[in-house]
């Protein structure tokens, strides 16, 4: 039987040029919708953690949906990173360059209480400017980040060397 590495990597579907020319965009849309693949890979995401976390959080907008049931399956609470302007309290925000401009992610401040350890989720790990943001805005506060988990991480941009010093796990590498 195979893994649920290939599983899932058999599942994710290629498109060329999204969101813009030259970009091969992993869609993870149908990995969700399996329902046996979808909770097999909550379930493997929980197995790793369980008992180590107090808390998930989900990257806007993709990183909600697998932080989400994560935090169902584990029985925890569900903190979400949101793109600029989108929380109604006050927040803490971090803005980081992309490839052209910057992109702002948000928290709610009083979010932690402090040093709750946290786990941060989020679909895919490409530049790796997302994710090593979050984590940061996480430390700001107050909270401890454990691991970042990713379903598919593209080894072939600097993601994982963005976030040097951390733990990183995916379920898929692509090369
Ligand atoms: C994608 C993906 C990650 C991020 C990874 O989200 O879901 O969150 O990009 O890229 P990076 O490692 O280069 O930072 P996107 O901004 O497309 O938005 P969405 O999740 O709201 O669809
Ligand atoms: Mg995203």
């Amino acid at each position: 039987s195979s893994s649920l590495s290939e599983r899932v990597d058999a599942a994710l579907r290629d498109v060329q040029d999204f969101p813009s020319p030259g970009i091969l965009f992993k869609d993870v849309t149908p990995v969700l919708a399996d329902g046996q693949l979808f909770g097999d890979v909550i379930r493997d995401l929980a197995e790793r953690r369980r008992g180590s976390i107090d808390l998930v959080v989900g990257i806007e907008a993709r990183g909600f949906i697998l932080g989400a049931a994560l935090a169902h399956e584990l029985g925890v609470g569900f903190v979400p990173v949101r793109k600029a302007g989108k929380l109604p309290g006050a927040v803490l925000g971090l803005t980081y360059d992309l490839e052209y401009g910057s992109a702002t992610v948000e928290i709610h401040e009083d979010a932690f209480v402090g040093g709750e350890r946290v786990l941060l989720v989020d679909d895919v790990l490409a530049t790796g400017g997302t994710a090593a943001a979050a984590c940061e805005l996480l430390e700001q506060a107050g909270a401890e980040v454990v691991a970042f988990e990713t379903l598919v991480e593209l080894a072939f941009l600097p993601g994982r060397e963005r976030l040097a010093g951390r733990e990183v796990h995916s379920t898929v590498v692509v090369p």
